[in-house]
């Protein structure tokens, strides 16, 4: 089922426990929580001090995204400040599959995020340790970027690959997620999606979550009704009645 993780990137840093709170409200069922270090991107945003906070203030899991450079350093102290999910990103981890080892170790979801310009299929040896693959719609750094219609592509792969190895991570998108792009993204496979400037940029945080969580479980629908379609067609293939007639006549 389609989820919303909003991002607290694009809120009002004074009053975080306000901004997580409407949205949850609104339907939200993770928090998004983008952490920078001024390295691996030019950014600088927060680190486990505020995520102890975060903590307090919702029940709702705390999905970290890493955009660090030595993740392994900070792990601990993440796990120590109560966070849920932590995702590395690709570029940033020589020793990847360390890494997921070390976040499960503290006992955190252990997920993985990819840029635009890194191809999924480099992920294939560390897909059955991960519990999410992060897909990134913009170059990450910055919230209220236009989103990139390449990582289509790369949510589609993605579901084809879980598919073929029997695996069940989830597949989360990151960057430019709005009401007009919502439905496209839903339609490609992502499962949970991340929203900043959707979210808590103009207007209502609660109301905002509650629209493009409609929109996205309406895409959602649409896409059920069409696989059931599909199946059924499949199903209702002449090949199995030739098969059925061809055992009658023995
Ligand atoms: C960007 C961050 C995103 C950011 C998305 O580097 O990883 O989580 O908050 O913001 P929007 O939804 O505004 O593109
Ligand atoms: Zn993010």
């Amino acid at each position: 089922m389609v989820e919303l993780a909003p991002s607290i990137l694009s809120a009002d840093f004074a009053h975080l426990a306000e901004a997580v709170q409407a949205a949850e409200r609104g339907g939200g069922t993770l928090i998004h929580v983008d952490v920078m270090d001024g390295h691996f991107v030019s950014n600088i945003t927060l680190g486990p001090p505020v995520v102890q906070s975060l903590r307090k203030a919702t029940r709702l899991p705390l999905d970290c995204h890493l955009m660090i450079e030595n993740p392994d350093l900070l792990i601990p102290a993440f796990a120590d400040a109560g966070a849920d999910w932590i995702s590395v990103h690709y570029e940033a981890c020589p020793h990847l599959h360390r890494t997921l080892q070390w976040i499960e170790q503290h006992k955190m979801k252990p997920g993985v995020v990819i840029n635009p310009a890194t191809r999924v299929d480099l992920l294939i040896d560390i897909l059955p340790m991960v519990h999410h693959v992060l897909v990134m719609s913009v170059n990450p750094g910055f919230g209220g970027q236009k989103f990139l219609p390449m990582a289509l592509a790369k949510l589609r792969r993605l579901r084809e690959l879980r598919a073929e190895m029997k695996l069940n991570f989830r597949i989360e998108i990151d960057g430019g997620v709005a009401q007009d792009t919502v439905a496209q993204v839903v339609e490609a496979g992502a499962e949970i999606l991340v929203a900043g400037s959707a979210v808590f940029g103009k207007g209502n945080a609660e109301t905002n979550s509650r629209s493009l969580l409609r929109t996205a479980k309406q895409a959602e629908g649409a896409k059920q009704t069409a696989e059931k379609i599909s199946n059924a067609g499949k199903h209702n293939s002449p090949t199995p009645l030739r098969a059925r007639r061809a055992g009658r006549a023995r």
